[in-house]
């Protein structure tokens, strides 16, 4: 009886569900028409093919297209796009190379120079069968340029860019709907592939083909999956497609989940902002606003802030969306690497991208060169976390911000007051004349108080640290503070003296936490690491964790691999694989309270040997480099002298930003989280030193540096602040570096113990090319 009667349950259970996923299907086949109504067509003109982003319907309509190759009969089918490469459009070469279609790149002038005489007609009957495509962007995702959507029906009728035969056309509309309304019945493109989460954030996994219902009926189907077919034989190649074209394209079960959330996505946006008329009115307003300030600001020499690249002048909504495609310079007319305002940028919680210019091959190729720069200026190549953005002080990419329904004028003027803040040389002038000329094109609101001058003081940046003048070589240095690290991303724990091991300062980054995934954490993502104070007892040969308000946790300094129930796991720093194992079940508790999250505690295999990344190839005097868990080098040293430096410039700024006690030099000393602090007299010397020694122990320099806005965390109360970072960067100008990394130069069969001791001497040799920091 039990059997009988959970057989009828299932049955039940499944017959209820089965009814309500109708329901729920039943409903999403409505959204189609929400969805060409928002594009100002209908169901009798166009259909809706799910996909699973834009870049997927773009090859659905590669692998679908009717193609024909060339061949005796005739000539064969043409791939045309606009030049303006982005990289999905260029996929599709892939798919029509393998054909034998021919594929040409048209620059954008050329789509109207080369448009037809009126009087040339068609003659041959059998060519204007041959199927072609034209492939553009409505918007370019880059710059944000707007191409004509009049190409449609020019291309369509052969009126533009003639060639014999049928003419397609593919518009990539992904970015342009994000900001403006798209008119189908206008600009009838036979083939619209869009993303959702472009014009409201969700979902992100779901996109769709608007087709032409005419230009559906071309498109052939080759493969042929669940519920495409209307009727097949498994054994003889008879294969009868549905009516229908959408169920003709839409392999497998969609999401329909997120199909239903479309409805809402579409309904949200018209009732905030009441249609994309209004959007594209206000996100035009906004960057138009941008550019025309950032355009007039200037340094208090006069130069140019901001390079601005545009095809158009912000002057005509049709011709460029909500994009700003542009480079910072500083005084000297000098570009600002694009990483450094990004660092800078996430200070002040705004969100820019920056990057390579659109060719990413080219862009690549560029960073190896560097990258091998790097190596053979700096002993060390690639410097973790570092963007090589400026190349022989050229650039390698830009900086863009773009503006959405959701961007406010607020936001634009927090922008502008960041750019001003952190690289305009004050005082601030500003182009009255530029100005006048730009706003007069269009009445715009008044910009006030955003580029008011704020009483800072005239800071010049960078060459302020003579470089000339006495050249310190003398042994008036001296190593004034040890601090280790033994839990990566932890505070300090401040020694008097201790011994060297193979990897570095003994215990110095060999335990890390890491999330449930293994993912490392640090307080770039969790600040509250910093107040997790871990002691070394060597007596007791304990690592113990404290933490004010709870009690204290140990772990034995040496986990000994005989207890076998430690898990070993894999992790990654900086990319490195390393090997580790979790150090218990106690601690990852005691964490997981105090971090509020599921995390470990994890210990680097003592057996596990790490090698420094580039330093190999140069270290002939060094032999292999071991690290522990460190991201780049065995020691990083500081010096007080540049510490004084960067303490004063930030004094001397008072805007209203500046929060914190700047005026406590070791807290200053513990944002920099230096293993090395040495006294000395000349601020950033220590940046053209090649070799030193400390007491006994020689160490070779191997690269500077590069600071983030992971300084900003204050060790004492796990707040973030912009400062130091802000200043640092203020006062040099270029790479934001602070301090240099070192290895320790002495053979590995060593068997003598190496001691540092503050108090020590320190001795540096200044590297024979000094360059330019
Ligand atoms: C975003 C975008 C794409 C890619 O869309 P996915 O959703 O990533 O597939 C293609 N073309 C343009 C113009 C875009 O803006
Ligand atoms: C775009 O692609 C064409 C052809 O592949 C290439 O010749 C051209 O240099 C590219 N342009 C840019 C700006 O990347
Ligand atoms: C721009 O489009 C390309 C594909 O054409 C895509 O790879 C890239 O991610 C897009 N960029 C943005 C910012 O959406
Ligand atoms: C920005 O403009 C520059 C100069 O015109 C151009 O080379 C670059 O490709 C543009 N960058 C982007 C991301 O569009
Ligand atoms: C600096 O080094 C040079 C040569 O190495 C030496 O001649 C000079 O006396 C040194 N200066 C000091 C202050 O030690
Ligand atoms: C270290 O090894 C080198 C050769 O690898 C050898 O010449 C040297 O004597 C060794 N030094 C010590 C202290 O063992």
């Amino acid at each position: 009886f039990n059997i009988f009667q959970n057989v009828i349950y299932t049955f039940l259970c499944s017959f209820f569900l089965f009814i309500l996923l109708y329901f729920i299907k039943r409903l999403f086949v409505l959204n189609p028409c929400r969805i060409l109504e928002h594009f100002n067509t209908c169901p009798e003109e166009y259909s809706v093919i799910f996909t699973s982003g834009c870049t997927a319907a773009l090859k659905l309509v590669a692998d679908t297209f009717p193609w024909k190759a060339v061949s005796n009969e005739g000539p064969g089918s043409q791939f045309c796009y606009l030049t303006d490469n982005h990289t999905s459009v260029v996929g599709i070469r892939g798919v029509t190379a393998l054909q034998g279609v021919g594929t040409v790149s048209v620059l954008p002038h050329e789509v109207e120079t080369r448009a037809r005489k009126p009087q040339t007609q068609t003659n041959g009957e059998e060519e204007c069968s041959v199927p072609h495509l034209f492939c553009y962007p409505a918007q370019s995702n880059f710059s944000g340029r707007k191409y004509p959507l009049s190409y449609v029906k020019g291309i369509q009728s052969q009126q533009l860019y003639p060639h014999r035969g049928r003419w397609f056309v593919l518009l990539d509309a992904a970015c342009f709907v994000s900001c403006s309304p798209l008119d189908l019945s206008q600009y009838p493109a036979d083939f619209v592939p869009i993303s959702f989460y472009k014009m409201f954030g969700f979902p992100t996994g779901l996109g769709a083909l608007l087709v032409r219902n005419e230009a559906a009926e071309v498109l052939r189907k080759t493969y042929f999956g669940g519920g495409t077919a209307a009727a097949y034989l498994v054994a003889e190649n008879y294969f009868v497609p549905k009516p229908n074209v959408v169920s003709r394209f839409e392999d497998g079960t969609i999401s329909f989940l997120d199909i239903i959330s479309l409805h809402h996505g579409f309904e949200t946006l018209q009732k905030l902002t009441g249609g994309m008329l209004n959007i594209q009115l206000h996100t035009f307003g906004l960057a138009r606003y941008t550019y025309i300030v950032l355009s007039c600001l200037r340094h208090s020499n006069g130069k140019p802030v901001a390079q601005i690249h545009y095809d158009n002048d912000f002057q005509n909504i049709a011709e460029q969306g909500a994009i700003l495609n542009f480079s910072l310079l500083d005084c000297h007319g000098r570009t600002v690497g694009y990483s450094q305002v990004d660092k800078m940028a996430s200070l002040f919680n705004i969100h820019i991208r920056t990057g390579c210019f659109c060719n990413t091959g080219a862009c690549q190729h560029y960073l190896v060169i560097s990258n091998q720069n790097v190596r053979s200026n700096l002993h060390a190549g690639h410097i973790c976390g570092d963007n090589i953005d400026l190349i022989e002080g050229r650039p390698t990419g830009s900086i863009r911000v773009s503006f959405g329904y959701m961007s406010s004028f607020e936001d634009c003027r927090n922008f502008l007051r960041f750019v001003v803040n952190c690289f305009v040389d004050k005082p601030l002038i500003l182009d009255q004349k530029r100005l006048i000329k730009l706003k007069s094109a269009e009445p715009m609101e008044s910009n006030g108080q955003v580029i008011t001058p704020s009483p800072e003081r005239i800071t010049p940046s960078g060459d302020t640290v003579s470089k000339e003048g006495k050249k310190n070589n003398g042994s008036s240095h001296t190593l004034t503070n040890l601090f280790i690290y033994p839990v990566k991303s932890c505070a300090s724990f401040e020694v008097t003296e201790w011994p060297l091991g193979p990897q570095g300062l003994l215990y110095d980054r060999l335990w890390m936490v890491v999330n449930e995934n293994g993912v490392c954490l640090s307080q770039k993502r969790e600040p509250k690491l910093c107040l997790i104070r871990p002691v070394i007892c060597l007596a007791s040969n304990t690592l113990q964790l404290q933490v004010s308000g709870m009690e204290a946790v140990t772990v034995p300094l040496e986990t000994s691999l005989t207890n076998s129930d430690l898990r070993t796991s894999q992790s990654k720093v900086c990319g490195d694989r390393v090997q580790t194992v979790d150090c218990g079940e106690e601690v990852s508790a005691w964490l997981s309270e105090f971090l509020g999250k599921t995390c470990h505690l994890i210990r680097q295999r003592p057996e596990f040997l790490r090698d420094m990344k580039f330093g190999r190839a140069k270290a002939g005097d060094c032999g292999a480099t071991a690290l522990s868990l460190v991201n780049e080098a065995q020691f990083l040293l500081i010096n007080r002298a540049s510490v004084s430096f960067l303490q004063e410039h930030i004094a001397n700024r008072y805007d209203s930003v500046n929060e914190g006690t700047w005026h406590d030099m070791e807290q200053l000393i513990q944002r920099f989280r230096a293993n090395l602090v040495i006294s000395g007299q000349e601020a950033f010397s220590e940046d053209g030193w090649s070799h030193l020694t400390i007491g006994d122990t020689q160490f070779q320099v191997i690269g500077r540096c590069g600071r983030c806005q992971m300084i900003g965390v204050d060790q004492k109360s796990a707040t973030r602040t912009q400062e130091p970072l802000r200043s640092l960067s203020e006062c040099r100008s270029g790479q934001v570096t602070f301090g240099v990394y070192l290895a320790h130069q002495t053979a590995r069969n060593t068997t003598a113990v190496l001691i540092l001791s503050v108090g020590a001497c320190v001795i540096p040799r200044i590297s024979e090319s000094t360059e330019k920091p």
